[in-house]
């Protein structure tokens, strides 16, 4: 079936330049982008975002991460799109991420408190609809 996913190009990737070459592979994928836009999302928008990570210690320093620029948001469309952007962001930890994916080629862990990794995609059809209607409430 078409999906629909939240992609997230996060404050090291804007910082970094490289917006175009993660766009670039989702649309080589054959993805279509529905929906693009550069923001600095607030405590309140990240707050709701990250809601399942309430508690764990590192929710301040990813939020207080994800308020350091501005973020790429963008609503991406496609069959099993969040399963495909998913795979082609790779693992979590860019340390062990597959080469080939987005964190494996692009990204590392720099020892910081949070894990920079440069992307994020929803995890599940539920978190797809949720994150989409926070970030893009017009859509
Ligand atoms: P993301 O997929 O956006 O969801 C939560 C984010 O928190 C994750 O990417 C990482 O940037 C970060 N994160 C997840 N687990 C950890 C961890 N154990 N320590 C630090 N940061 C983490």
């Amino acid at each position: 079936d078409t999906q629909r996913t939240l992609v997230l190009v996060k404050p090291d990737g804007v910082r970094r330049g490289l917006v175009g070459e993660i766009l670039r592979r989702i649309e080589a994928k054959g993805y279509t982008l529905v929906a693009v836009e550069l923001r600095e999302a607030d405590e309140a928008l990240l707050a709701e975002h990250y809601a399942e990570h309430a508690g764990k210690p590192f929710l301040q320093p990813l939020v207080d991460f994800m308020r350091s620029g501005p973020v790429l948001a963008a609503v991406v469309e496609g069959h099993r799109v969040i399963e495909g952007f998913r795979s082609l962001a790779g693992a979590t930890d860019p340390t062990v991420a597959a080469p080939g994916t987005i964190r494996g080629d692009l990204a590392r862990d720099w020892g910081l408190k949070v894990i920079q990794n440069l992307v994020h995609g929803s995890d599940g059809e539920e978190s797809a609809a949720r994150e989409i209607g926070l970030w893009f409430p017009a859509l």
